[in-house]
């Protein structure tokens, strides 16, 4: 049996980090996708390889390297298989068009692929159950992630999120604008990034608490924006939040570089997006200035992306019974 599962990367628009303290934030399914290519072998092997990473894996009972960056691969495919009460082995392989570590969700997408691919051998699949595995690999990648980004990748569209509560949909109202996203080169780790927020709040509870309070009330404005189609306050609200985002400490001088050439080159709104401390920023743009604003960012980086949003989260594209 084969089985082929895509799901999409995601940008943050406004909230991450504020979002794993409870806080609303709204992600967007852009239109880069994660592949997983799945068949079933005979034993019990879990066969994974990376064409991205150029790495090959294979995991069995007896041998599981938990130190691999395949292993949330693994973990994502095994509660897959079990779920669908497989006792067959598996060859996988993961194809991505998204960025690694870089703040659009790649480790999230590449999960809810393999979870779909594998369950799609044997039954419909259930989004719910997706996500969930999928969060259980993710919570291997980054220690205590928010779910914010293996829901965006299984749902598409755009979400307003709150952690432990679920999600709900925005209906996009957004006309002759464009997001464009730029890396800033810089890898980085969601992981460390959430920790270093945490000891920050830890130490300073009392003074970042407003901060916290303020992210709250921005999400909800720009989720009330984005159906109205107010693009003004959109990307205001966008530089309020990126502001909010330096006082936690998660701002880098290249972000803040590549956030005020998107400002000057005439982007409504500019922040970074993720966890920070390097990867990528966001803009909002009205269509007319974006040659301008991607011409100024592609000045300072190598990797600068439009990003149309994904109504379709994760799909079945092919399944086989040998
Ligand atoms: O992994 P990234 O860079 O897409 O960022 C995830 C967003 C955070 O809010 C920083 C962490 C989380 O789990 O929500």
């Amino acid at each position: 049996m084969k089985s082929i599962a895509s799901a999409p990367g995601k940008v943050i628009l406004v909230g991450e980090h504020f979002v794993v303290a409870g806080k609303p934030a709204i992600a967007m399914a852009v239109n880069l996708r994660a592949r997983a290519t799945v068949e079933t072998v005979e034993g019990d092997r879990i066969t994974i390889r990376s064409k991205e990473l150029k790495i090959e894996e294979s995991f069995s009972p007896e041998s599981i390297n938990t130190r691999s960056p395949l292993y949330p691969v693994y973990i994502a495919a095994d509660l897959a298989r079990r779920h669908i009460s497989l006792e067959e082995g598996l060859d996988i392989t993961i194809t991505s068009e998204l960025p690694p570590a870089a703040g659009m969700g790649s480790s999230a997408a590449v999960s809810v692929a393999t979870a779909a691919a594998v369950i799609a051998l044997r039954k419909k699949i259930n989004r719910g159950i997706v996500s969930k595995i999928a969060f259980e690999a993710e919570k291997i990648v980054h220690g205590k992630p928010s779910g914010i980004d293996n829901t965006i990748s299984t749902y598409g569209g755009a979400i307003l999120y709150v952690k432990g509560k679920g999600f709900t949909r925005i209906n996009l109202n957004l006309k002759d604008v464009a997001l464009i996203l730029a890396d800033t080169g810089v890898p980085r780790s969601t992981g460390e990034m959430v920790a270093k927020v945490r000891k920050l709040k830890a130490r300073y509870g009392s003074v970042l608490d407003p901060v916290y309070e303020s992210a709250e009330i921005l999400a909800c404005e720009v989720a009330k924006a984005l159906e109205m189609g107010d693009i003004k306050t959109i990307g205001e609200l966008m530089n309020i939040n990126h502001g909010l985002l330096s006082a936690i400490g998660v701002s880098t001088l290249e972000l803040e570089q590549l956030v005020y050439m998107a400002r000057n080159a005439g982007a409504l709104g500019a922040k970074l997006t993720g966890a920070g401390g390097g990867g990528l920023i966001v803009a909002l743009c009205h269509k007319k200035s974006l040659p301008n604003v991607e011409d100024a960012l592609k000045k300072f980086s190598k990797r600068v992306y439009i990003a149309n949003i994904s109504k379709r989260g994760v799909i079945i594209e092919h399944k086989t019974f040998l």
